[in-house]
């Protein structure tokens, strides 16, 4: 239904479409050949795993797992898992080319005297393309801020590499019916400076605070609303081209009892893994997920 209402949306505008380009299932960016390949907003399951596993052996062991759990049958989606910077290499080796492997963040400097900090280069000469920023983790716990945020995405993207930035509200926030107004700004500060044509580089997260590792998943009727208030505001920055283009992913207590509905909702276009990204056989279900 989706990849219809999409296609439609090719036909009508597609006119002012030929600049864009759209990214394959391993994040490479290439020339668009099709109305599905434009607008047809490709699905991005991925996986955070954080502060997790414990050992190297285990990351190699999960990775494997979640690999063996994509088969032929398998939906035609981008698949990531963003790992603590001392598996990345390991866990590339262990999933074997079938899934992309991420950073969980980047310095937005480039090099210097930076005790700890880990550049967007370091992890590209790796075989990293994709990073997170902006997670409600590292903006709480670590004190970063919009403008942090905002650097690490600029330095990605001259990176020629490609970012996901997460952004959500409080339950405060959202108990004050603020979720909207916190994700613009959250949007505005965080894509300051990044061109229309390098949105292709660009996809959302949308993970209310209340939603993680809470148990409490947003139900997708509650994702939808504040998914398509996001668009309307890339809309807003950018243009309709841009906001139909963009993937908009949901975090927040993704499980394999609700990716199901979130992943039917319109514009909720991929799932941003938690916990159950820790599990192989749960992230299996999530990366398999059946549209109701
Ligand atoms: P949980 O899936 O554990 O709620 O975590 C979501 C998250 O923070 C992903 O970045």
């Amino acid at each position: 239904m989706k990849l219809l209402l999409n296609a439609l949306i090719f036909l009508v505008v597609t006119d002012s479409c030929s600049a864009f380009t759209s990214s394959n299932k391993f994040g490479i960016t290439g020339g668009i050949s099709s109305a599905t390949e434009l607008y047809a907003r490709k699905p991005f399951i991925s996986g955070n795993w954080k502060l997790n596993p414990q050992t190297r052996d285990e990351a190699v062991a999960l990775g494997k797992e979640i690999a063996s759990t994509i088969t032929p049958d398998t939906p035609d989606i981008d698949i990531a898992l963003f790992v603590p910077y001392v598996f990345i290499e390991s866990t590339i080796n262990a999933v074997d080319g079938k899934l992309m492997v991420g950073a969980e963040g980047v310095s937005p400097e480039q090099k210097g005297a930076f005790t700890g900090a880990v550049s967007s280069s370091m992890v590209k000469s790796i075989g990293v393309n994709w990073a997170l920023a902006g997670h409600s983790e590292r903006r709480t716990l670590f004190g970063e801020s919009d403008e942090f945020i905002n650097g690490q995405c600029l330095k990605l993207i001259d990176e020629g590499m490609s970012v996901m930035l997460c952004i959500g509200e409080t339950l405060a926030e959202y108990e004050q019916d603020l979720a909207g107004a916190v994700c613009a700004v959250q949007l505005k500060k965080g894509l300051a400076g990044i061109s229309k044509e390098q949105m292709t580089n660009v996809a959302i997260a949308y993970e209310p605070v209340w939603a993680i590792g809470t148990g409490k998943v947003a139900t997708p009727e509650v994702a939808q609303d504040v998914h398509s208030k996001c668009r309307a505001i890339i809309k807003d920055m950018y243009d309709e081209d841009v906001a139909d283009a963009t993937r908009i992913l949901y975090g927040g207590s993704v499980s394999p009892e609700s990716v199901d509905e979130l992943m039917s909702q319109p514009d909720i276009d991929g799932a941003l893994v938690g916990g159950a990204s820790l599990d192989g056989t749960k992230f299996g279900r999530i990366i398999n997920y059946q549209p109701v």
